[in-house]
């Protein structure tokens, strides 16, 4: 896959020839420095933007085929997103805001006691009537991780979502983020720029000038007469 931003002098090639294949239940990091092509990976995973050249193999649905309907509708069922900032609706309830993914996809039979299930999880019970704007930043990052998760999504993606967090509460997100994946065999895709937070994962990609490889850039060791 390549993503080319702009055109002519203006260019910039983010992602250059970049491939790989995720298992279902895997623990990715995204690593590499800032400007590498982190998020603009991120982004065309999560269908948020269409690569300029290559396809984006979902469930075994090529996303390319989709139209710009057709992706909303995918993107809604099959993914979940974590951002850096909660992003919750302030004037609703935590639960509110952790039904809403499932109330857009029109399945809301079950949605208010999974949503339930999934604030217990993330250690929200006590919270969960309460509006989303009187909780603190890591509960409100915890909300968001079980928002996140409300879809049964393929793939769960999340662009520095420690970022906003102090590090004691950045660690408990951490730790959060891993449970759920082992619990529920949740692939996530995660970016960061701090993977030592993260401990061992199943697996680190390394960007580099749009460029993608396996494992961390730092592990590669050499040694030369
Ligand atoms: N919408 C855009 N239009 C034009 N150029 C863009 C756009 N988004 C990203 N870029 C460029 O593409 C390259 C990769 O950007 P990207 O945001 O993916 O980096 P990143 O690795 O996420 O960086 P950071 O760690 O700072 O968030 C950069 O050169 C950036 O300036
Ligand atoms: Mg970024």
């Amino acid at each position: 896959m390549t993503k080319i931003y702009g055109e002519g002098d203006t260019q910039v090639r983010a992602l250059q020839d970049v491939s790989f294949s995720v298992s279902k239940g895997e623990f990715l990091l995204v690593i590499g420095a800032s400007g590498s092509g982190k998020s603009t990976l991120l982004n065309m995973i999560g269908l948020l933007d269409r690569p300029t050249n290559g396809n984006v193999i979902i469930d075994g649905i090529n996303t390319s085929t989709l139209s710009d309907n057709q992706i909303s509708s995918f993107r809604n069922r099959k993914l979940g997103f974590i951002f850096q900032s909660a992003n919750l609706l302030s004037d609703l309830t935590v639960l509110e805001n952790v039904t809403l993914p499932r109330q857009i996809m029109g399945n809301n039979g079950t949605a208010i006691s999974d949503a339930k299930k999934l604030l217990t999880t993330v250690g929200l019970e006590p919270q969960m009537y309460k509006r989303a704007n009187k909780i603190s930043g890591g509960q409100a990052q915890r909300a968001a991780i079980a928002r996140g998760l409300a879809n049964s999504p393929s793939i769960v993606l999340a662009d520095e979502p420690t970022g906003n967090l102090d590090s004691v509460t950045a660690e408990t997100v951490v730790q959060l983020m891993k449970s759920m994946s082992r619990k529920l065999g949740q692939t996530f895709i995660v970016v960061t720029h701090d993977h030592r937070q993260f401990g061992d994962v199943d697996r680190v990609i390394t960007t580099k000038d749009g460029r993608a490889f396996e494992g961390k850039e730092s592990s590669k060791i050499e040694v030369t007469a």
